[in-house]
């Protein structure tokens, strides 16, 4: 919930690679309002994601992104989650009083986007399948939380911010 003391904040979810980071980034500047992705916030605090999940675990992860998710939904602004981040159930009633955006993208355009090692759910043999798996599950905690859903398969990131952009600002 928001309140005076928290203004609502645009938050960005969807599954890894669908650009939440570079969107997010975009759409911050052309709000002139501060961007911040809780991945780094993670990183920053705790040391690489993959080092995380390596050394803690996958549970001891969503605590630490849950802790990042609040910190940064209290300071407004935009915010990219983690593609993981609405397993919780905290942090999807936290979600709720914001602007919430759902990314969709395309196993095809995605493809290239989820091999940067970076990504410890999807190593493996068949990083794609994987991909998919882990979205076709969460796809309805993402359209729970969601007030608005944008694809970015196709045509440059400019044009899903500026559609971002044109809806957030219509919706003032
Ligand atoms: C995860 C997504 C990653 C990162 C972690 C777990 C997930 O963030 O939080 O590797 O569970 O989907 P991106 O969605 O930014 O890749």
């Amino acid at each position: 919930m928001t309140s005076s003391a928290e203004p609502p904040a645009v938050v960005f979810v969807g599954p890894m690679g669908a650009g939440k980071t570079s969107i997010g980034r975009r759409v911050a500047r052309g709000l002139g309002v501060g961007f911040t992705d809780t991945d780094r916030v993670i990183v920053q605090a705790h040391g690489p994601i993959p080092d995380i999940f390596a050394a803690h675990g996958e549970a001891r992860f969503r605590e630490w992104e849950r802790e990042a998710v609040t910190q940064s939904l209290q300071r407004g602004g935009v915010i990219s989650l983690g593609g993981g981040a609405v397993l919780d159930a905290g942090t999807r009633a936290a979600l709720a009083g914001h602007r919430v955006v759902f990314l969709t993208v395309t196993p095809r355009a995605v493809s290239a986007r989820i091999r940067d090692g970076n990504r410890p759910l999807v190593e493996g043999d068949d990083p794609l399948a994987r991909w998919q798996q882990i979205f076709d599950e969460r796809r309805p905690l993402y359209e729970e939380v969601a007030d608005r859903t944008f694809d970015t398969s196709f045509g440059p990131i400019t044009g899903v911010a500026d559609a971002i952009l044109d809806w957030l600002r219509g919706e003032k």
